[in-house]
């Protein structure tokens, strides 16, 4: 580990290309089992605005470690109303199992030493498991789905209404979220919106929700009822692209409901690590993003 520097991200283009670069490396091994993202030119644009966004409101939970010169490894975090979040944990396989990893976890947890909660997605790597146990962090184990969505199985839009949502439903996201997870995503909404295809939100006499989703991915669903959860999940799946794969994934044990959408939906369940957590229980029905959990 000699040489190795650990320094706060800047808001730069370079940096933020250094960062996709060592994730790409890194999350090589894991690309298709893990269903992390597919490496066309719109998921990079959106990776590399991702970090600026992240480094723009986090700076101190942003971090990347150089080596001669050369950057390594890098771990984002933020706050989010007393709940701290890992969004990306990364270093080069050449430069991993040297405690570079450690440094950098340290740092970016630091940053949430004063929040009670944590939450973040994480691969199926046995060194990431390990770093995030001893960090404090529960895993519980999680699912995914995958596959060709079963357009016949869609016949029935069901009875409660779903419709486009758009920077006017802020306050609405935010509230389902804090009743959710205890903590709205914010400016994340911000992001999504500007970045994802698909906002449907569900807002009803029984209860809300929403659901993003991008391509044939279903990025974040939070619903306060599995009834209002199941038609978002149903609508989305019903809008992933003809002839793209659709993938639902980080699913604990808690979201049978989405669980049962996707064999009902023809897809295809496979383990996929873990949702950590920490001063908290996984929460539902929800399905976290990677990104902003
Ligand atoms: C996860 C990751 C960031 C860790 O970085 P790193 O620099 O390798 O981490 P460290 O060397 O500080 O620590 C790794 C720990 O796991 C242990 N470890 C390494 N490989 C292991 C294995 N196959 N099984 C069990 N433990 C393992 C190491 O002994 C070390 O533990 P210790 O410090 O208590 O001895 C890095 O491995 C990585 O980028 N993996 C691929 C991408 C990924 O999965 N990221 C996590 C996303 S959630």
């Amino acid at each position: 580990m000699e040489g190795v520097i650990i320094r706060q991200l800047q808001d730069t283009p370079a940096d933020a290309l250094a960062v996709q670069c060592i994730a790409r490396a890194s999350f090589g091994d894991l690309l298709g089992i893990a269903g992390t993202e597919p490496d066309d030119e719109r998921a990079t644009a959106q990776q590399l605005a991702r970090t600026r966004h992240l480094v723009q409101s986090d700076p101190e939970g942003c971090w990347i470690a150089e080596q001669d010169g050369e950057a390594v490894g890098a771990a984002l975090s933020m706050r989010r109303e007393g709940v701290w979040l890992l969004s990306l944990f990364v270093v080069l396989p050449s430069a991993q199992g040297k405690g570079v990893g450690r440094l950098l976890l340290d740092r970016a947890a630091a940053y949430g030493r004063g929040c009670l909660r944590g939450m973040l997605c994480a691969s199926p790597s046995p060194a990431a498991a390990r770093r995030y146990r001893r960090a404090g962090f529960t895993l519980h184990p999680a699912m995914a789905l995958r596959g060709k969505v079963d357009r016949s199985g869609l016949l029935d839009p069901g009875d409660i209404p779903v419709h486009p949502g758009n920077a006017t439903h802020l306050h609405l996201l935010d509230s389902v979220d804090r009743r959710l997870r205890g903590s709205a995503h914010g400016i994340d909404h911000e992001y999504m919106l500007a970045h994802y295809e698909d906002l449907l939100i569900a807002d009803t006499l029984a209860g809300s929700g929403y659901c993003y989703r991008n391509g044939g991915r279903v990025r974040l669903l939070a619903a306060t009822s599995k009834r209002i959860a199941t038609r978002l999940l149903r609508e989305a799946l019903a809008r992933v692209p003809d002839g793209e794969e659709a993938v639902v994934d980080f699913l604990t044990a808690e979201q049978e409901w989405a669980v049962d959408v996707g064999l009902e939906l023809g897809l295809s369940l496979q383990t996929r690590g873990y949702l950590a957590l920490r001063g908290m229980r996984p929460p539902a029905p929800y399905i976290p993003s990677a990104g902003f959990l």
